[in-house]
């Protein structure tokens, strides 16, 4: 008989938290915050940019076009630019045909900042970038490095900017580069970088002579480029180097390295007598010790691709990465300096 009051007011208790819970607002995208994103776009955001129609030349708009927005930007500097907390992207002004001060955004409260975020990405989809469209889990810091050297060598500095020891390096002419690995979604660069017009036609945009591995390199540098949370990819920490087997680099040592470096490592193979700079002697260096990387990056990507003679040729693709491991296997037990 003692207990029944208890149940009683737990009954009172339970009823009133359940009908409260039932009406909390949903954490994302509820039907309010989209009314306050709508109200900002339709009588501040669209003086200037364009949310919807087709791609158009930069000198018939005021602003970036934003149709792609909810797959362009990735969400926590989005927020951030929203709010004013982010620098210029264009330090010329976007039309820098009227002026050449960079423009001072509109900034929005960290609430309207995520409804509007909320709502990008709810609406401002676009069906050419395909998710997981390029694939950064084998990318490592070598495949960086390559995507800068490209980024200078196809001329991409000429407009935009990026930082080069410690440096402002290129002509401010389009959006600078300092921080893509945290600004701009992956997937996003890719889709762009593979045809520039589809989304800024007649605005000075350029069409370089990149495809295949050249495309997935400069991307992969410019979706890395300024972020330090990045976790590269690091072969020779990969299973391939646990199952390495000596016998085999034996074999590979034979077929493809003895024609420059020597049967037994003396760097007299046939090809050595018209090379300059010969062949290295391995027989004379503790290759036990040599960095597992600096191995790696000269077999895998050649001479060249460490700043030694492109008379090294590049492994990878005639290898593979089983191959390549097992051949290092094999230097290290073989070669251990004189
Ligand atoms: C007075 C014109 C103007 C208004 C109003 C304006 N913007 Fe902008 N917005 C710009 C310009 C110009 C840029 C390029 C910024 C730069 O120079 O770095 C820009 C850049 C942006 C960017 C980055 C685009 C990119 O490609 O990197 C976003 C996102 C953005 N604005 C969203 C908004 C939203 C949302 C609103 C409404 C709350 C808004 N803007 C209102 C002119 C405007
Ligand atoms: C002759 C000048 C020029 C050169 C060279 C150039 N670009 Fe651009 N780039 C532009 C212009 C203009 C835009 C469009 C910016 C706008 O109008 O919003 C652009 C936009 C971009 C964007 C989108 C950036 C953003 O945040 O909206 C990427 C990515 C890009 N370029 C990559 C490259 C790469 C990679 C190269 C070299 C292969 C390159 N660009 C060479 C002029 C150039
Ligand atoms: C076409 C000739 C050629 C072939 C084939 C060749 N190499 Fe080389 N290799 C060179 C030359 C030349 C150098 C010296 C580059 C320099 O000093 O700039 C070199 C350097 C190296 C080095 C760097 C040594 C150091 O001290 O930095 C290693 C390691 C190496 N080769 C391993 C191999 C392996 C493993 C193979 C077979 C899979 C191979 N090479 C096949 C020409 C060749």
């Amino acid at each position: 008989m003692n207990y029944l009051p208890v149940i009683r007011t737990s009954f009172f208790l339970v009823v009133p938290t359940f009908l409260f819970l039932l009406f909390l607002p949903a954490p994302h995208a509820n039907a309010a915050d989209e009314s306050v994103a709508r109200k900002l776009i339709d009588h501040s955001c669209s003086n200037c940019h364009r949310f919807e129609g087709e791609a158009k030349s930069r000198f018939e708009l005021r602003a970036p076009d934003l149709m792609w927005a909810g797959v362009k930007f990735q969400r926590p500097w989005l927020v951030r630019w929203l709010m004013g907390k982010e620098d210029n992207v264009y330090q010329k002004n976007y039309r820098w045909d009227i002026s050449q001060t960079p423009i001072n955004h509109p900034a929005l409260t960290k609430e309207q900042a995520e409804a509007m975020a909320d709502y990008f990405e709810k609406h401002l989809q676009d069906p050419r970038v395909k998710k997981d469209a390029i694939d950064l889990s084998q990318f490592t810091e070598l495949h960086a490095q390559f995507g800068r050297e490209l980024f200078k060598k196809h001329s991409c500095t000429g407009c935009h900017q990026i930082m080069e020891d410690d440096e402002k390096l290129g002509g401010p002419q389009s959006v600078a580069f300092f921080n893509t690995g945290k600004r701009l979604n992956k997937d996003w660069i890719y889709r762009f970088n593979s045809n520039p017009p589809d989304f800024v036609p007649h605005s000075g945009e350029f069409v370089a002579d990149v495809s295949g591995l050249g495309l997935y390199y400069i991307t992969g540098f410019l979706a890395t480029e300024g972020d330090p949370d990045f976790q590269y990819y690091e072969p020779w920490k990969s299973e391939h180097f646990q199952n390495a087997s000596t016998e085999r680099g034996a074999t590979i040592y034979k077929e493809y390295c003895a024609q420059c470096h020597g049967a037994e490592g003396k760097g007299d193979g046939p090809a050595a007598s018209g090379l300059d700079p010969k062949p290295a002697v391995h027989s004379e260096l503790p290759l036990n010790i040599y960095p597992e990387d600096y191995l790696y990056n000269v077999i895998y990507y050649g001479g060249k691709a460490v700043g030694k003679s492109p008379y090294m040729p590049y492994w990878g693709l005639t290898l593979g990465d089983q191959g390549v491991a097992d051949v290092i296997a094999y230097l290290r037990e073989t070669f251990k300096g004189n």
